[in-house]
């Protein structure tokens, strides 16, 4: 088979330049997050059947949408390219292990692969994306952003997908505290193609972080309404951010507004949608607010999904209708099956599963339950290591509150106060976060500065 250069000069196995050109458009439509990835991709096996990235390309296609049917279907995809890899080039059999790695469990050795790919071939754009999705998913902030460094002296403005890279460069840099970096490296990316779906996503985080909530609503706003019909439902999580930015100025008509219209406008099987939905209603009720029946329709959703642990992040979400809805025994036998899969597994997903998932989703159960003492019993020990089921910052805030809701309502009160103090500290500018350390400073007897923690959340909220 002819060895031939993609866009960016990386080596391909493929027919002729018009599979390869075939795949050159998967691969944009998959970093734009585009609604007709699909099609694409079947142009591209249209025109060479056999070849092997674009096989590659499927099995990883299958393992983002994180089902344990298209899970299987990615293991026999890692199959049959490993035996078209088998007299192709080390490039292309180094992604058939990535995939078969990444099918099976083995997240973190699929990254490692990945970055040996990255060393050869910095301007691998799938290898780049890749990476840097298995990195976020694994909760290492470091390698999540030195995946991204230690290529861009690979890369300028000429190689086509500059705005991709550099929407990871802000988003890598954001999750590892970097914000001014992070923002700067956003924006050269919307400035360059104002639809980049990361790099706008990637700003709006920044906005989310540094509690820019005003002008974040006009960013997500600004953006994302011409997204309709273009990005696949990627575009529910920015529509998630944009609540979570009116959850801090506690505008709750505002936040079920978007929750009903877009985070959760009909079911969906997919993972992020639920986790959008269930940690929003999460929110919402750490508030007091009544979520109607909202809970239900997601317990449905994640009732077949008890047993496929395939991503700890989805895992723990995917408790949170049991808890609220109080299902004792579909969440006991999740529990169990937790359990038995850290018994019966030794890959990436059982030792954070044994580290973490199993004490959060106990935590979690017990929140719905009212049992705030058993919460925060959970909780405590692993908040610290909580990243290690992967997602963003503002993603696995949800749990972090939910620790600091729990020691109110316990009345732990000096362990109330100290967790609420963290939080205003680093939320400088969410009312809610100022009223509840007003609360818990008045439960531990200091009523002057509760006093003034509650005037700073009545001035937040009235911008
Ligand atoms: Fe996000």
């Amino acid at each position: 088979m002819p060895q031939l250069q993609d866009c960016r000069g990386v080596p391909h196995t493929a027919a002729n330049q018009d599979a390869l050109d075939a795949y050159d458009r998967v691969i944009k439509a998959y970093m734009g997050f585009r609604v007709d990835i699909g099609d694409r991709l079947k142009e591209a096996l249209t025109a060479d059947a056999d070849m092997p990235m674009a096989h590659v390309l499927r099995g990883y296609l299958f393992q983002l949408m994180g089902l344990k049917p298209l899970n299987e279907r990615a293991k026999k995809t890692a199959e049959h390219a490993r035996a078209l890899t088998a007299e192709g080039n080390e490039h292309e059999q180094l992604h058939a292990a990535v995939l078969t790695s990444w099918a099976n469990g083995d997240t973190k050795g699929a990254a490692v692969i990945l970055e040996q790919i990255l060393l050869d071939h910095p301007l691998d754009l799938l290898a780049i994306r890749t990476a840097h999705y298995l990195h976020f998913y694994s909760g290492d902030t470091t390698a999540h952003r030195d995946s991204i460094s230690r290529i861009m002296p690979a890369w300028d403005e000429e190689v086509p997908g500059y705005s991709y890279l550099m929407g990871m460069r802000a988003f890598s840099l954001e999750e590892a505290g970097h914000y001014d970096e992070a923002e700067t490296a956003g924006r050269v990316a919307v400035d360059l193609d104002h639809t980049d779906t990361w790099a706008i996503h990637a700003v709006t985080h920044v906005m989310e972080m540094l509690g820019r909530q005003q002008e974040g609503i006009e960013w997500v706003n600004r953006h994302v309404d011409e997204w309709d019909g273009v990005v696949h439902q990627f575009a529910n999580h920015l529509w998630w951010h944009l609540a979570l930015f009116h959850l801090a100025l506690r505008q709750h008509d505002e936040v079920l507004d978007v929750y009903d219209k877009r985070i959760w406008a009909a079911p969906s099987e997919d993972g992020l949608d639920i986790s959008n939905a269930t940690s929003m209603l999460m929110r919402l009720s750490f508030r007091g607010l009544d979520v109607g029946d909202r809970w239900q329709d997601l317990a449905e959703q994640v009732s077949g999904r008890l047993h496929e642990h395939l991503l700890p992040f989805n895992d723990a979400h995917f408790m949170m209708p049991l808890a609220m809805q109080h299902d004792e025994p579909r969440a006991a036998g999740y529990l169990a099956s937790m359990r038995q899969y850290v018994d019966t597994n030794d890959n990436s997903i059982s030792e954070v599963m044994g580290d973490v998932s199993v004490n959060l989703a106990e935590s979690i159960w017990a929140f719905g339950q009212a049992d705030y003492d058993r919460t925060v019993a959970f909780m405590l020990p692993i908040r610290y290591r909580l990243h290690g089921i992967g997602g963003s910052h503002a993603q696995r805030d949800v749990f972090h509150t939910m620790l600091a809701v729990a020691a109110v309502r316990a009345e732990r009160t000096a362990l109330a106060r100290a967790l609420w103090a963290e939080r205003i500290d680093r939320q400088k500018n969410c009312a809610w976060s100022w009223q509840c350390y007003a609360d818990a400073l008045g439960a531990a007897g200091h009523s002057k500065a509760a006093d003034e923690a509650r005037e700073r959340a009545t001035a937040i909220a009235s911008v």
